[in-house]
């Protein structure tokens, strides 16, 4: 175990001692010729293998409680596939369309609907304003804002506290700017900051819809719904049940997949809002695919029967991840105090977000690229990639194996170390 630096209330002159200590041990963790990646969130092959059964589980029995899952059709998905993404999401079977390997997909389609359709007309579409804009809580996640960028749309962002969005400032900038056409955000486990929208918050977002404009949605992506590191994990408030109770289920649109579950390039998604909603989107994405691949569907629907095996095998999981998330946060802690930074501990979710000194982010992943180490770039997680204070990293420990992550996280903290040293001296 290395001894935290003491940087605060030090003399310039020790500070220098420290400094050169730190450059050292930098030259040395350098010349080792690393090559090493926290970029990437997405499940290791270990990871991966849990679910090789999907590979012939269905033994030549196509049987499903909907039409035949071989031929073209039925873009709602399999009856059984529904029923699971209802119980991970919280909803009605009937509020819910299965879709193929990407929620994104999924998402896409909802804003493109809403930016070229629009919910009251076509008058109503978001493309009719050139100053509509989609509220991010941040750090967020950079695939969302992607489809922003894509399809035209322009961003503003709000503070991500330990309890979601920060929502004072989500309501005002509702009540207040017309251009709001929606929130954007991960309410379990976010990227990257892993937090779980509390139940004041979630019931604030469901609120939303009675005090906004009529075209404003509200976009929640719970990628990491079942992605639990700590049993009993936290939960998040039912967010379909909450929108009931406001009346705003219309506003509401939630997304889920099986990426980090089963296959990432071979798992299902979910879309879910009003049964209304959904009859206008399933026509909407006809348009593009006459169905979705329910063959896959019917092997996810296999197995998992219920909940239960869901569970089961998100704990093997956890169990393989878990050792990586905790070697990043027992190396951040025994080697930085708060005077270098600060960072979350998730418990679930894919990643570990930290926040450098203002202005050192960028630094910091420079420095860690010259010694082998890549980090996502600076900025990533906010839109535009423009982090206005070029504070925040995203770690991704669950791709690399163990003995790199460790050296990866070492070489990590080295550089923060270095570069918030070197703003002092
Ligand atoms: C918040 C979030 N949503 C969605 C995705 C991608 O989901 P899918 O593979 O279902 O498109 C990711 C992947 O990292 C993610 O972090």
């Amino acid at each position: 175990m290395t001894t935290q630096l003491q940087i605060s209330n030090q003399s310039p002159e020790t500070l220098k001692n420290i400094q050169a200590q730190v450059q050292q041990r930098y030259q040395q963790l350098k010349s080792e010729g690393l090559s090493l990646d926290l970029t990437r969130g997405k499940p290791a092959s270990d990871q991966l293998d849990l679910s090789n059964q999907l590979d012939g589980i269905l033994e030549g029995d196509y049987s499903s409680a909907g039409p035949d899952v071989r031929n073209y059709g039925d873009v709602w998905g399999i009856p059984e596939a529904r029923r699971l993404g209802a119980e991970i999401m919280g909803t009605k079977s009937e509020e819910i369309l299965t879709g193929g390997n990407a929620s994104l997909t999924l998402m896409f389609f909802a804003v493109q609907y809403h930016m070229n359709k629009g919910w009251n007309g076509p008058e109503s579409a978001w493309s009719k304003n050139p100053n509509a804009k989609m509220i991010f809580p941040v750090p967020g996640y950079d695939r969302h804002f992607t489809i922003c960028e894509t399809l035209g749309l322009d961003m503003v962002t709000v503070p991500m506290t330990k309890d979601g969005p920060d929502m004072d400032a989500v309501e005002e900038l509702v009540r207040t700017d017309p251009d709001v056409i929606g929130l954007w955000g991960v309410p379990k486990y976010s990227n990257p900051t892993g937090c779980v929208y509390s139940e004041e918050v979630v019931e604030r977002i469901a609120a939303l819809g009675t005090i906004a404009n009529p075209n404003f949605k509200v976009l929640m992506d719970n990628a990491y719904a079942v992605h639990d590191l700590v049993y009993p994990a936290p939960p998040l408030a039912n967010m379909m049940d909450a929108a009931r109770r406001h009346g705003t289920e219309s506003s509401l649109w939630l997304f889920a997949s099986t990426s980090k579950v089963t296959f990432s390039g071979g798992g299902i998604s979910w879309v879910a809002s009003s049964t209304e909603n959904l009859a206008h989107y399933a026509k909407y994405i006809v348009a593009a695919v006459i169905g979705f691949d329910r063959v896959n569907q019917l092997r996810h629907a296999r197995m998992f029967p219920d909940m239960d095996a869901v569970t089961a095998h998100m704990k093997k999981h956890k169990d393989l991840i878990k050792p990586k998330f905790d070697v990043v946060l027992e190396t951040l802690g025994n080697e930085l105090s708060q005077d270098f930074g600060t960072w979350n501990e998730p418990e679930g979710g894919y990643f570990v977000s930290f926040d450098a000194k203002p202005g050192l982010a960028s630094i910091i992943i420079a420095l860690a690229a010259d010694a082998g180490v890549k980090l996502t770039p600076a900025g990533s997680a906010f839109p535009y990639k423009q982090d206005p204070r070029d504070c925040n990293i995203r770690l991704a420990p669950t791709a690399p194996p163990l003995a790199e992550i460790t050296k990866a996280i070492e070489v990590f903290a080295v550089c923060v170390q270095l570069a918030t040293l070197n703003s002092l001296v």
